[in-house]
């Protein structure tokens, strides 16, 4: 092999050396940063000032001091996550808080929070609220919003707490009429409408483990999941509506479960005049209405499962996720409440789809449990025009609001002037998840969209650990591109491949040192693969992620540890060369990949797409270039540039740089059931 291979793709280990990476903040860092050489700056830290909360976010703060909370925390976390689930009602106590088994050769590890307890997460989400003599019994839960429709008329619907429960028990009823039981799998197929939270938590009341598959993934995708989990119920609307479109779902169903005997049947929500084959199909509205609308809730164990999603790993084949029912619900529920300082009179909107794990905890179970207004808004962010968004912030009055990077600079890309069209004043709080926020679009995002008032909260988690791990809450300062500091009651760490701690401002593995209670408990069927987050750096949970923490104790995400390239030596993130591409003034969104390359091991390739009024041309490209150069450092620069007019993304809003490279390589690009179009 000659030197060539050697530095070659081939011999890149799976994930990224962070002996290597912190090499690559020093130079680039420092450049980019006060130009003093040698020091370990990360390149946003230059626009790194805090960003200190206003005084009325101080005056309505359920947190007011972090630190000292993160502190005690700390101490005791075991007494500080069963304080948080004392908040809860819990149909019989634990005998224990917390119980972790170490892996073993023959096993992987094993973890239970309130062992012993006996309880369910819709009692938490609804009979609190429902029961006679509660505030919120006729408090509003859920608020959908549909699409404007070609003569533009908005359809609304509503639940309060009360209408909601009965609407979930007849549906429960439903299920355990098909035959459901407790531990049975659920498949959801279904568009944004009230009817899929309404299944979530039908499923949850029986004991039953829901599995919802985003509406927008293909039939085959859909037929592997429903076949890994061996789903005997599938449950879908018949259609949902995009940029005044219509979209099937029961068509990809009809393909999916074809051959798949175990479904035993198919319950479709129907909007449109869809003809149902009665021998499999049952209608679920009128289902719904002939059934009891009384239920109690199944009194399960606190690690009884609660549902399945499944998430692309790097090997191709998407991972089920398993939560449960306690632990998770703690998590969810006291992390959404104080990271969004919720109060009562709140109408909380999060943009997210929920087919993502942000629909599971953040649309529907951390906030019904804490009793919010939930706003559910189908369609697409720019249906019929940019400020579709913003117009549904005005005319329901959202106080808190929740979205992505990818949406905010979407959005930033068709100009200041749609949301200056509106009133967004009764915002009180933003956040942003998904992946690193460049500090372009926070900015943008604090300037047109918080009039500058409101504090974003960024919250770094992943499907698998359930809650958020790493934020900030309103009161606390923020800086731009960080997602701040480990919530309490979660210790986290930047460590090299050995585990030990890295100085500040350098790079390493993200990890996590103590069990939570909202963690994932097992990869369906797999239990090598779950073993992996702890045998990556021994006893510690490798979030797969490559950060820094600064003096100040902010964490940085620079990307996942296998998206970082190695460029002569030096290792660059992905993440890092995308913000800088996308901090030129006409670059809206940018994709980056590394590219085999004889000379420096990988070369980097860049994808962007413009902003409206500005074309392709060479001086342009030189610009970028230069600008890349001046943002981060010469060895960051793309040698190719290519102007895209879109780019492949997940549907959380990840770019899969994997399906770019691979179509760069000519080779073939593997699981591609997330990708969005
Ligand atoms: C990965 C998890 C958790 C819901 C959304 C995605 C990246 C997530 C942030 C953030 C920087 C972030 C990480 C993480 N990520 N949030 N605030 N800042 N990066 O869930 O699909 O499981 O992806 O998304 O790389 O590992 P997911």
């Amino acid at each position: 092999m000659s030197e060539t291979n050697r530095s070659g793709a081939d011999s890149q280990p799976p994930i990224a050396d962070p002996q290597i990476v912190s090499n690559q903040v020093s130079p680039i860092g420092a450049d980019a940063a006060a130009g003093a050489p040698g020091q370990d700056l990360s390149s946003l830290q230059k626009q790194g000032e805090r960003y200190a909360p206003a005084e009325a976010v101080l005056r309505r703060a359920h947190v007011p001091d972090f630190d000292a909370l993160r502190q005690s925390s700390i101490a005791d976390p075991e007494t500080f996550w069963s304080n948080q689930a004392r908040e809860l009602e819990w149909f019989a106590p634990w005998t224990e808080i917390l119980q972790w088994r170490e892996r073993t050769d023959a096993a992987p590890p094993q973890v239970q929070w309130f062992v012993g307890a006996q309880c369910n997460i819709t009692a938490n989400a609804l009979d609190r609220h429902a029961r006679e003599g509660s505030a919120r019994r006729n408090k509003v839960a859920l608020l959908w919003t549909g699409e404007p429709d070609a003569n533009g008329k908005i359809a609304e619907r509503a639940f309060t707490y009360g209408q909601l429960l009965r609407r979930v028990n007849q549906c429960a009823n439903v299920l355990k009429g098909l035959g459901v039981q407790a531990g049975d799998r659920v498949t959801l197929y279904m568009a944004l409408t009230p009817e899929l939270p309404i299944a979530m938590l039908a499923c949850a009341r029986i004991g039953a483990v829901h599995t919802v598959v985003y509406g927008g993934f293909s039939a085959p995708a859909l037929k592997s999941r429903i076949e890994d989990s061996e789903s005997k119920v599938v449950i879908c609307t018949d259609i949902g509506y995009r940029r005044g479109k219509v979209i099937d779902l029961k068509g990809a169903v009809d393909e999916a479960v074809r051959g798949l005997d175990f479904v035993q049947r198919v319950l479709v929500h129907r909007r449109g005049d869809t003809t149902l084959d009665e021998s499999r199909e049952t209608d679920f509205d009128s289902a719904l209405d002939a059934a009891s609308s009384e239920c109690e809730a199944a009194r399960l164990d606190s690690e009884a499962p609660l549902f399945f999603l499944y998430t692309s790993g790097t090997t191709g084949k998407p991972k089920g996720v398993v939560h449960t029912h306690g632990g998770y619900m703690v998590g969810t529920s006291y992390t959404h409440r104080i990271c969004f300082d919720l109060h009562d009179d709140d109408i909380y909107w999060c943009t997210a789809d929920p087919g993502w794990i942000t629909g599971h905890s953040y649309v529907t179970y951390g906030p019904l449990i804490n009793g919010a207004t939930v706003l559910l808004a189908e369609g697409a962010l720019d249906f019929p025009d940019a400020g579709r968004w913003w117009s549904v912030i005005e005319k329901y009055g959202v106080n808190i609001f929740y979205s992505t990077p990818t949406a905010i600079r979407a959005l930033m890309r068709f100009g200041d002037e749609f949301p200056a069209k509106y009133d967004l004043s009764s915002l009180r709080v933003l956040g942003s998840v998904g992946e690193p926020i460049n500090p372009e679009a926070w900015l943008w995002f604090h300037k047109n969209i918080g009039h500058e008032q409101t504090p974003i909260v960024d919250t770094w988690w992943q499907t698998e650990t359930g809650q958020f791990m790493i934020a900030t809450v309103p009161s606390y300062p923020t800086k731009p591109g960080s997602p701040g500091k480990p919530l309490p009651g979660i210790e986290a760490a930047v460590v090299d491949k050995e585990g030990r701690e890295v100085e500040p401002g350098k790079g390493g593995f993200l990890i996590i040192k103590k069990p939570w209670p909202g963690m994932m408990r097992a990869i369906y069927k797999d239990p090598e693969r779950y073993e992996k987050y702890w045998t990556l750096i021994p006893g510690l949970y490798a979030a797969g992620d490559v950060a820094t923490c600064d003096e100040d104790g902010y964490f940085r995400v620079m990307g996942r540890a296998d998206d970082v390239m190695n460029v002569s030596g030096y290792r660059i993130g992905t993440a890092e060369v995308e913000s800088a591409l996308v901090s030129f003034p006409a670059i809206a969104e940018a994709a980056v990949i590394g590219k085999p390359d004889p000379v420096k091991g990988e070369s980097i390739k860049a994808f962007v797409i413009l902003r409206q009024g500005h074309e392709p041309s060479d001086e342009l490209l030189q610009q970028v270039k230069q600008h890349v150069r001046e943002e981060l450092s010469p060895i960051a620069v793309p040698g190719e540039i290519d102007f895209v007019p879109s780019l492949p993304k997940t549907r959380s809003g990840k770019i899969m740089r994997r399906v770019l490279k691979a179509k760069e390589l000519g080779v073939e690009p593997g699981d591609i059931s997330t990708l969005e179009d």
